[in-house]
């Protein structure tokens, strides 16, 4: 059987190295061993944006781009839709196995009761301009919940992470919720343990009067689901950001925030506001031909559409469509689903998107259904985020207990200008004293 290395030969010096493959991947520190003017010249790799680069090993989410396969812990996506729940995922996720009957019980049931919040949290939230962004609201409000929960920087203490995991998982919706009635100042409504984790989320956000909130089953299911596509996807630019956050040992709290904030963005998190946005402005099926020239043209990206990964078919994309129409049984027909169906249409025939290889990810028609449930369009990415937590803080506590990782601190291509001296002063000649010039040499 063939050697798994790599045989480079340096054409500046000549010399061969033999660098080992493993698991389809070489240790780019294997380069620094690759010299041409002496100690310190090793070779780095160069890979902005992470292109062709595992910055980890990880048994959590699996992702083929080309097959279109998204399983987590080694389920399909489209299993877990179908046949589980967002609480029983999440414990996959964070523990790699499905719970047992009286393990699930004991999940929902602690998850159930944290859903609280501190009253304080409240005075922050009512601290907002009125007209703040949720997601602007949920950054700063999971941050500040490092400091009512100092226990939380005890990070190697298994049962303080269990702890905060569950926090972070049963609090997500309430501050969802509270930032969305600040915005249009309602009464915070608190959440139900009577209700599902997605009912009372649809509880916090809409009781009104009434002594008991109804969830109406198709929308909380639908909810659920939606929240069970969006909970992991392995090495995406919000999960880095939390993976690096945790390795300089800062609690869970804070990295959750700045993975939020990463989220947050348009070109990730982001889009599914994005496209609603975007379905609006064309207005009418008529208009889409003229809005895919726009893109062909360059002027604007389709939002909703493309990823670094998957080269064909999102898979979440599949199972999102379905659970539109179920959605629109109940809430009537909406005319950007039409409009969406018929840019994808076009889209998919074009060649500049045959070319780009660009197809509907999990932000084309997720928008359409949280529209259709009710949410206002500033809520999409705050959505993202509740369905993403368990996700990160899997990638969290896999990252902190890996032995192969430390502190994230890639190494950078420096182009800026050589040593240069302000006006008058003169280059100092560099003196050492012998025994610092031997450690030169070392
Ligand atoms: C998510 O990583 C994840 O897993 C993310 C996510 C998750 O679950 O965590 O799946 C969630 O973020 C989904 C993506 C949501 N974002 C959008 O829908 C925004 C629109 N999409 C793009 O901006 C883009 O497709 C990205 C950001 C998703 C991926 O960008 P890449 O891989 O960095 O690709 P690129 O920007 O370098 O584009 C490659 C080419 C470019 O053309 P050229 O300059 O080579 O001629 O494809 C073009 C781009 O212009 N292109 C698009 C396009 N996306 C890429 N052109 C028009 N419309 C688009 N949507």
């Amino acid at each position: 059987m063939a050697e798994e290395t790599l045989t480079i030969t340096d054409n500046r010096t000549g010399r061969r190295y033999e660098v080992p493959i493993r698991d389809g991947a070489i240790a780019a520190t294997e380069l620094q061993k690759i010299t041409a003017d002496g100690p310190g010249s090793g070779l780095l790799s160069y890979d902005p944006a992470f292109l062709n680069t595992a910055s980890c090993r990880s048994a959590i989410t699996f992702i083929d781009g080309e097959r279109s396969i998204l399983r987590y812990r080694g389920y399909p996506v489209e299993e877990l839709a179908e046949r589980s729940t967002f609480l029983e995922v999440a414990y996959l996720l964070i523990h790699g196995e499905l719970p047992d009957r009286g393990q699930h019980r004991d999940w929902v049931d602690a998850i159930t009761h944290h859903t609280l919040l501190h009253e304080n949290i409240k005075k922050l939230i009512d601290g907002f301009h009125h007209d703040a962004h949720p997601m602007g609201i949920l950054v700063g409000t999971v941050g500040a919940l490092s400091t009512f929960y100092p226990d939380a920087k005890d990070i190697f203490n298994s049962e303080s992470r269990r702890l905060q995991i569950l926090r972070l998982i049963a609090k997500m919706p309430t501050l969802a919720a509270f930032a969305a009635r600040h915005a249009v100042g309602k009464p915070y409504a608190y959440p139900d343990n009577d209700l599902s984790y997605a009912g009372n989320f649809l509880n916090m956000m809409w009781k009104a009067t009434e002594l008991k909130y109804e969830p109406h089953p198709v929308l909380e299911r639908a909810l659920d689901v939606l929240l069970i596509l969006h909970a992991d996807h392995e090495q995406n630019c919000s999960t880095n950001v939390m993976r690096a956050v945790g390795s300089s040992h800062a609690d869970p709290f804070s990295a959750t925030a700045a993975a939020a904030a990463a989220l947050y963005g348009p070109l990730h998190g982001g889009a599914n506001e994005q496209v609603l946005r975007m379905l609006k402005e064309i207005g009418s099926v008529s208009r889409v031909p003229e809005y895919v020239q726009r893109v062909r043209s360059g002027q604007i990206r389709l939002m909703g559409f493309g990823h670094r990964v998957y080269k064909n078919y999102d898979p979440r994309a599949q199972i999102i469509k379905k659970v539109a129409d179920d959605v629109l049984a109940v809430t009537g027909r909406s005319p950007l689903l039409d409009i969406a169906l018929e840019l994808e249409r076009v889209a998919l025939a074009d060649d500049y998107f045959v070319k780009h290889r660009l197809y509907p990810n999990v932000d084309f028609y997720s928008g359409i259904i949280y529209a259709a449930i009710g949410f206002p369009v500033e809520m999409f990415p705050v959505l993202f985020a509740i369905g993403r937590t368990p996700g990160w803080l899997a990638q969290w506590q896999e990252g902190l207990l890996d032995p192969e990782q430390k502190i994230a601190r890639p190494r950078q291509v420096y182009t800026g200008p050589a040593e240069r001296h302000l006006p008058g002063v003169r280059a100092p000649t560099l003196t050492l004293p012998q025994r610092g010039r031997e450690n030169l040499r070392k």
